[in-house]
Protein backbone atom coordinates (compact mmCIF):
# COMPACT_ATOMS: atom_id res chain seq x y z
CA UNK A 1 0.00 0.00 0.00
CA UNK A 2 1.39 3.15 -0.98
CA UNK A 3 1.98 5.76 2.08
CA UNK A 4 -1.03 8.39 0.74
CA UNK A 5 -3.23 5.27 1.07
CA UNK A 6 -2.36 3.92 4.03
CA UNK A 7 -2.43 7.69 5.32
CA UNK A 8 -5.98 7.87 3.91
CA UNK A 9 -7.11 3.94 5.21
CA UNK A 10 -5.85 5.14 9.12
CA UNK A 11 -7.56 8.20 8.73
CA UNK A 12 -10.87 6.32 7.84
CA UNK A 13 -10.00 3.67 10.66
CA UNK A 14 -9.64 6.20 12.93
CA UNK A 15 -12.92 7.12 12.91
CA UNK A 16 -14.84 4.01 14.33
CA UNK A 17 -13.21 3.69 18.10
CA UNK A 18 -14.03 -0.22 17.63
CA UNK A 19 -11.78 -0.68 14.87
CA UNK A 20 -8.10 -1.49 14.52
CA UNK A 21 -6.04 -2.61 11.91
CA UNK A 22 -2.75 -4.24 11.08
CA UNK A 23 -1.51 -3.86 7.87
CA UNK A 24 1.38 -6.63 7.15
CA UNK A 25 4.13 -5.03 4.89
CA UNK A 26 6.42 -8.23 5.06
CA UNK A 27 5.02 -10.12 2.39
CA UNK A 28 4.42 -10.10 -0.92
CA UNK A 29 0.98 -9.14 -1.28
CA UNK A 30 -0.61 -5.74 0.80
CA UNK A 31 -2.17 -7.23 3.16
CA UNK A 32 -5.21 -5.84 5.86
CA UNK A 33 -6.95 -7.22 9.10
CA UNK A 34 -9.97 -5.26 10.16
CA UNK A 35 -11.12 -6.85 13.69
CA UNK A 36 -14.62 -5.83 13.92
CA UNK A 37 -17.23 -7.10 17.06
CA UNK A 38 -20.48 -8.65 16.28
CA UNK A 39 -22.57 -6.60 18.72
CA UNK A 40 -22.15 -3.80 17.34
CA UNK A 41 -25.39 -2.46 15.17
CA UNK A 42 -23.05 -0.66 12.44
CA UNK A 43 -20.48 -3.72 12.38
CA UNK A 44 -21.96 -4.57 8.65
CA UNK A 45 -21.41 -1.54 6.99
CA UNK A 46 -18.21 -0.64 8.94
CA UNK A 47 -17.44 -3.89 7.03
CA UNK A 48 -18.43 -2.99 3.73
CA UNK A 49 -17.25 0.78 4.16
CA UNK A 50 -13.25 -0.86 4.90
CA UNK A 51 -13.80 -2.78 1.57
CA UNK A 52 -14.28 0.27 -0.47
CA UNK A 53 -11.12 2.16 1.09
CA UNK A 54 -8.93 -0.85 1.03
CA UNK A 55 -10.12 -2.01 -2.49
CA UNK A 56 -10.87 1.24 -4.42
CA UNK A 57 -8.44 2.11 -7.29
CA UNK A 58 -6.64 -1.36 -6.73
CA UNK A 59 -9.00 -3.70 -8.18
CA UNK A 60 -11.43 -3.09 -10.90
CA UNK A 61 -14.60 -1.43 -9.60
CA UNK A 62 -17.14 -4.49 -9.92
CA UNK A 63 -14.82 -6.72 -8.27
CA UNK A 64 -15.32 -4.16 -5.23
CA UNK A 65 -18.82 -4.50 -5.36
CA UNK A 66 -19.09 -8.33 -5.18
CA UNK A 67 -16.44 -8.26 -2.56
CA UNK A 68 -18.35 -5.48 -0.61
CA UNK A 69 -21.28 -7.80 -0.93
CA UNK A 70 -19.47 -11.50 0.10
CA UNK A 71 -17.86 -9.33 2.87
CA UNK A 72 -21.95 -8.61 4.06
CA UNK A 73 -23.05 -11.82 3.63
CA UNK A 74 -19.92 -13.66 5.48
CA UNK A 75 -19.89 -10.67 8.46
CA UNK A 76 -23.85 -11.27 8.83
CA UNK A 77 -23.55 -14.77 8.99
CA UNK A 78 -20.99 -14.50 11.95
CA UNK A 79 -23.60 -12.13 13.57
CA UNK A 80 -26.65 -14.60 12.74
CA UNK A 81 -24.46 -17.45 13.43
CA UNK A 82 -21.68 -18.20 15.19
CA UNK A 83 -21.57 -19.03 19.01
CA UNK A 84 -17.83 -18.80 20.10
CA UNK A 85 -16.44 -22.06 21.35
CA UNK A 86 -16.88 -22.72 24.98
CA UNK A 87 -12.92 -22.38 25.80
CA UNK A 88 -13.46 -18.58 23.97
CA UNK A 89 -16.18 -17.48 25.26
CA UNK A 90 -16.73 -15.43 28.85
CA UNK A 91 -20.38 -13.96 29.55
CA UNK A 92 -20.81 -10.69 28.08
CA UNK A 93 -18.31 -10.61 25.96
CA UNK A 94 -18.25 -9.22 22.19
CA UNK A 95 -17.88 -11.92 19.64
CA UNK A 96 -14.66 -11.09 17.86
CA UNK A 97 -14.61 -11.12 13.76
CA UNK A 98 -11.51 -10.54 11.76
CA UNK A 99 -11.59 -9.57 8.36
CA UNK A 100 -8.23 -10.01 6.59
CA UNK A 101 -7.73 -9.24 2.93
CA UNK A 102 -4.92 -10.23 1.34
CA UNK A 103 -4.33 -8.43 -2.26
CA UNK A 104 -1.41 -9.99 -4.90
CA UNK A 105 -1.43 -8.64 -8.83
CA UNK A 106 -3.60 -11.64 -9.55
CA UNK A 107 -6.10 -12.66 -6.48
CA UNK A 108 -7.64 -11.19 -4.03
CA UNK A 109 -8.50 -13.21 -1.28
CA UNK A 110 -10.62 -12.44 1.75
CA UNK A 111 -10.97 -14.20 4.96
CA UNK A 112 -13.56 -13.83 7.74
CA UNK A 113 -12.36 -15.29 10.99
CA UNK A 114 -14.57 -15.98 13.88
CA UNK A 115 -14.32 -17.89 17.62
CA UNK A 116 -16.96 -20.86 16.57
CA UNK A 117 -15.34 -23.95 15.51
CA UNK A 118 -18.96 -25.12 13.28
CA UNK A 119 -18.11 -25.07 10.48
CA UNK A 120 -20.01 -23.18 7.74
CA UNK A 121 -22.77 -25.20 5.62
CA UNK A 122 -21.31 -24.63 1.77
CA UNK A 123 -24.24 -25.07 -0.76
CA UNK A 124 -23.03 -28.26 -3.01
CA UNK A 125 -24.66 -26.67 -6.36
CA UNK A 126 -28.21 -26.52 -7.74
CA UNK A 127 -31.00 -27.78 -5.85
CA UNK A 128 -33.47 -27.09 -7.88
CA UNK A 129 -34.16 -27.75 -11.48
CA UNK A 130 -35.13 -24.18 -13.49
CA UNK A 131 -38.44 -25.65 -14.48
CA UNK A 132 -39.73 -26.07 -10.52
CA UNK A 133 -38.79 -22.89 -9.74
CA UNK A 134 -40.26 -21.37 -12.75
CA UNK A 135 -43.64 -23.31 -11.67
CA UNK A 136 -43.25 -23.25 -8.02
CA UNK A 137 -41.05 -20.30 -6.92
CA UNK A 138 -43.07 -19.52 -3.56
CA UNK A 139 -43.03 -23.26 -2.44
CA UNK A 140 -39.20 -23.84 -3.30
CA UNK A 141 -37.22 -20.97 -2.65
CA UNK A 142 -35.51 -20.44 0.26
CA UNK A 143 -35.93 -17.26 2.73
CA UNK A 144 -32.13 -18.45 4.34
CA UNK A 145 -29.14 -20.43 3.52
CA UNK A 146 -28.36 -17.52 0.18
CA UNK A 147 -26.08 -16.12 1.96
CA UNK A 148 -23.31 -18.21 1.12
CA UNK A 149 -24.63 -19.61 -2.19
CA UNK A 150 -24.51 -15.80 -3.57
CA UNK A 151 -20.72 -15.63 -2.41
CA UNK A 152 -19.96 -18.52 -4.24
CA UNK A 153 -21.73 -17.28 -7.32
CA UNK A 154 -19.42 -14.34 -7.45
CA UNK A 155 -16.07 -15.54 -5.94
CA UNK A 156 -13.59 -17.96 -7.95
CA UNK A 157 -13.64 -19.97 -4.83
CA UNK A 158 -15.13 -20.09 -0.93
CA UNK A 159 -13.67 -22.59 1.51
CA UNK A 160 -12.78 -22.28 4.94
CA UNK A 161 -9.88 -23.69 7.50
CA UNK A 162 -10.24 -24.37 11.34
CA UNK A 163 -8.11 -22.17 13.55
CA UNK A 164 -5.55 -23.20 15.89
CA UNK A 165 -7.03 -22.87 19.38
CA UNK A 166 -10.50 -23.26 18.18
CA UNK A 167 -12.70 -20.76 15.59
CA UNK A 168 -12.24 -20.54 11.76
CA UNK A 169 -12.01 -18.57 9.17
CA UNK A 170 -14.07 -18.85 5.72
CA UNK A 171 -12.54 -17.67 2.35
CA UNK A 172 -13.51 -16.64 -0.72
CA UNK A 173 -11.05 -15.68 -3.45
CA UNK A 174 -11.59 -13.59 -6.47
CA UNK A 175 -9.47 -13.59 -9.60
CA UNK A 176 -8.17 -10.11 -10.85
CA UNK A 177 -7.80 -10.15 -14.69
CA UNK A 178 -9.39 -6.76 -15.27
CA UNK A 179 -8.16 -3.16 -15.41
CA UNK A 180 -8.52 -1.13 -12.73
CA UNK A 181 -10.40 1.69 -13.96
CA UNK A 182 -9.14 5.16 -12.93
CA UNK A 183 -11.59 8.30 -11.63
CA UNK A 184 -14.10 8.60 -8.59
CA UNK A 185 -16.09 5.47 -7.31
N1 LIG B 1 -19.72 -18.12 10.52
C1 LIG B 1 -20.56 -19.17 10.69
N2 LIG B 1 -20.55 -19.86 11.86
C2 LIG B 1 -21.35 -20.92 12.04
N3 LIG B 1 -22.23 -21.38 11.10
C3 LIG B 1 -22.28 -20.72 9.94
C4 LIG B 1 -21.45 -19.58 9.66
N4 LIG B 1 -21.72 -19.17 8.40
C5 LIG B 1 -22.67 -19.97 7.93
N5 LIG B 1 -23.01 -20.91 8.84
C6 LIG B 1 -24.00 -21.99 8.63
O1 LIG B 1 -24.16 -22.17 7.24
C7 LIG B 1 -25.54 -21.97 6.90
C8 LIG B 1 -25.65 -21.38 5.51
O2 LIG B 1 -25.23 -20.02 5.50
P1 LIG B 1 -25.88 -19.01 4.46
O3 LIG B 1 -25.23 -17.67 4.64
O4 LIG B 1 -25.80 -19.61 3.11
O5 LIG B 1 -27.41 -18.96 4.86
P2 LIG B 1 -28.13 -18.23 6.09
O6 LIG B 1 -27.17 -17.32 6.78
O7 LIG B 1 -28.77 -19.31 6.91
O8 LIG B 1 -29.28 -17.39 5.41
P3 LIG B 1 -29.12 -16.05 4.50
O9 LIG B 1 -27.66 -15.83 4.28
O10 LIG B 1 -29.85 -16.37 3.24
O11 LIG B 1 -29.77 -14.98 5.30
C9 LIG B 1 -26.13 -21.13 8.02
O12 LIG B 1 -27.53 -21.32 8.14
C10 LIG B 1 -25.36 -21.64 9.23
O13 LIG B 1 -25.94 -22.84 9.70
MG1 LIG C 1 -26.08 -15.94 5.66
Amino acid sequence: MDAGKAKHVVSELDAYAHWFVAPNPSHGGHYMTVTLFAEFADTGRIARDTATVFLRGAVPRDLMYDAQLAISELVGNVVNHAVPDRHRSSPGACRRIDVTYKLFPKWLFIGVADEDSTPPLLPMGDFYSPELVTEFSEAVLADSGRGLMITQRMAAAVWWTPKDGGGKTVWCRFDLDGEVEDGPY
